[in-house]
């Protein structure tokens, strides 16, 4: 059995990548993408089965309105021209996040992508949008109270955008930064973390492979020896 079952990624530094090419921000964004389907690809030859994708933060507001206007643009356009392939490659969608702030195109096209590919089994990709660990954990709470039911690990879990989702075994922050940005706080306790130079354009399948190599040889205590 595959020991990888969940690889969470922050992928970060789209926006340097554009602007040392003599770019824009979102020149980094657009090539962004295609590092996200190679990563795909390579969880599916791997029988990775869960794959989740740091996308936009609740932190991210606070950047331009164009660039923000534009991260939905882009996103809107992958789900409208490439859902058909994701149908094809088996690859199920799901959404983690406050997905009620979006904006209504974008909120409908998630509803529909991920209607269309709830069936798919060959890797569930998740995407962490408008996503904020702490957001979360509010969230869960207040659902806990609500339903008057007992805080406890196992019902926290099953109040998180998580719910159902493994933790992840290990997680990448690309971009040559090492914090979590509010990412996954809980989820993360006992995850191997890996911290890469590159920004995330830049980042290919030999470093990915790379990294889940080294995982494989890491021993996991768990608080045990
Ligand atoms: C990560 O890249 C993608 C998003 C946050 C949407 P950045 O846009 O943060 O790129 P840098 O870190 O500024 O280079
Ligand atoms: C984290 O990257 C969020 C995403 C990758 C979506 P940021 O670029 O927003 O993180 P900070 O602000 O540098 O911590
Ligand atoms: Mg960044």
């Amino acid at each position: 059995m595959n020991p990888i079952k969940h690889v969470a990624v922050i992928m970060d530094g789209n926006g340097r990548w554009g602007i040392s090419h003599k770019g824009s921000r979102n020149l980094g964004h657009r090539e962004g993408l295609n590092t996200v389907e190679v990563i795909i690809e390579e969880c599916i030859k791997e029988k990775i089965k869960y794959l989740t994708l740091y996308t936009f933060s609740t932190e991210n507001w606070k950047r331009p309105k164009k660039e923000i206007k534009y991260l939905f643009i882009l996103l809107e356009n992958f789900l409208l021209k490439r859902i058909d392939e994701l149908i094809e490659k088996n690859i199920k969608l799901r959404f983690i996040g406050e997905l009620n702030k979006l904006p209504s195109t974008l909120k409908n096209l998630i509803k529909l992508s991920e209607e269309k590919t709830s069936q798919n089994t060959a890797v569930q990709v998740n995407i962490a949008l408008n996503y904020g660990s702490k957001n979360e954990l509010i969230n869960a709470l207040k659902m806990i109270n609500k339903k008057n039911i007992t805080i406890n690990e196992k019902n926290i879990d099953k109040n998180l955008f998580t719910n159902s989702i493994p933790n992840p075994d290990l997680m990448i922050r690309t971009g040559n930064t090492q914090r979590l940005s509010n990412f996954m706080l809980w989820q993360l306790a006992y995850t191997e973390i890996f911290f890469e130079k590159k920004l995330w354009p830049d980042f290919k399948k030999k470093d990915f492979r790379k990294i889940l190599s080294k995982f494989i040889s890491i021993k996991r205590n768990f608080g045990s020896i």
